[in-house]
């Protein structure tokens, strides 16, 4: 992503990207210190455990970038779509190395994956707002703190090369400076105040989907 002129905020609007983050920071500790999160940092899943998040999270990107393929030619969707960023091919790797080949006969998502893909489908792939909402909730947190996730998982897995945990290497972006510029962006995007709050409901549903999502899997 590169900086652009309307990227470039006044100080009117500057402060959304903030408003964002202070409204979801108590739905984020739910998620990051939910059982199977907190097991995971521990050392404490077997290999099997870490793969069934890897096969949820690939049915997620699926709808998740099907969603930002179709929001390619919307004057503001668009604006948050980065291919840069895709996770599917990494996802599909990860499979590979974790499950073998014949990954996709043996996975099916899970009732809250399912609520959550439904979700994806319906509204994200069709409102650019709760497009927006959940393109932040994932690819933010991956570029943050699964950047800390991969660390501990490559340990306890004693994985090389990133064979399972491509899903959290960004090659493409500096994770930094793009959140920064994805900040920006988020500031100097025309949104209404109507649509501001509608997209803070969005990221606390999104965020409510993922953490179901964690919990089934504990
Ligand atoms: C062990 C689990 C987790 C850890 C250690 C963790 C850690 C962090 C940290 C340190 C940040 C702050 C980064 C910064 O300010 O630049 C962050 C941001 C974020 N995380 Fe997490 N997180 C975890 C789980 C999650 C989960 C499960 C989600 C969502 C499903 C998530 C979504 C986000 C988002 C959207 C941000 C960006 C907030 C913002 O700057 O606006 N995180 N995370």
């Amino acid at each position: 992503m590169s900086t652009t002129e309307q990227d470039r905020t006044d100080g009117a609007t500057a402060a959304f990207s903030e408003a964002v983050k202070a409204a979801s920071w108590e739905v984020h500790e739910h998620a990051e210190h939910s059982r199977y999160m907190q097991d995971l940092m521990a050392g404490r899943l077997d290999r099997a455990a870490y793969a069934r998040l890897v096969a949820q999270q690939y049915f997620a990107y699926r709808d998740l970038e099907a969603a930002s393929q179709r929001m390619a030619d919307d004057p503001i969707g668009s604006r948050f779509v980065f291919p840069e960023l895709y996770r599917l091919p990494a996802l599909h790797a990860d499979l590979d190395a974790l499950l073998g080949r014949g990954w996709r006969s043996s996975i099916e998502p899970t009732p809250a994956t399912a609520a959550y893909c439904g979700r994806l489908r319906d509204v994200a792939a069709t409102d650019p707002g709760a497009y927006v909402a959940h393109h932040y909730v994932r690819y933010m947190g991956d570029l943050s703190g699964g950047q800390v996730i991969r660390r501990v998982v490559e340990r306890t897995y004693d994985i090389a090369d990133h064979a399972g945990t491509s899903f959290y290497v960004f090659d493409r972006v500096d994770p930094k400076a793009f959140k920064q510029q994805y900040r920006l962006r988020l500031d100097a995007t025309p949104w209404t105040e109507p649509e501001k709050a509608r997209i803070i409901d969005e990221v606390l549903l999104a965020y409510r989907l993922n953490t179901d999502v964690l919990a089934e899997l504990a």
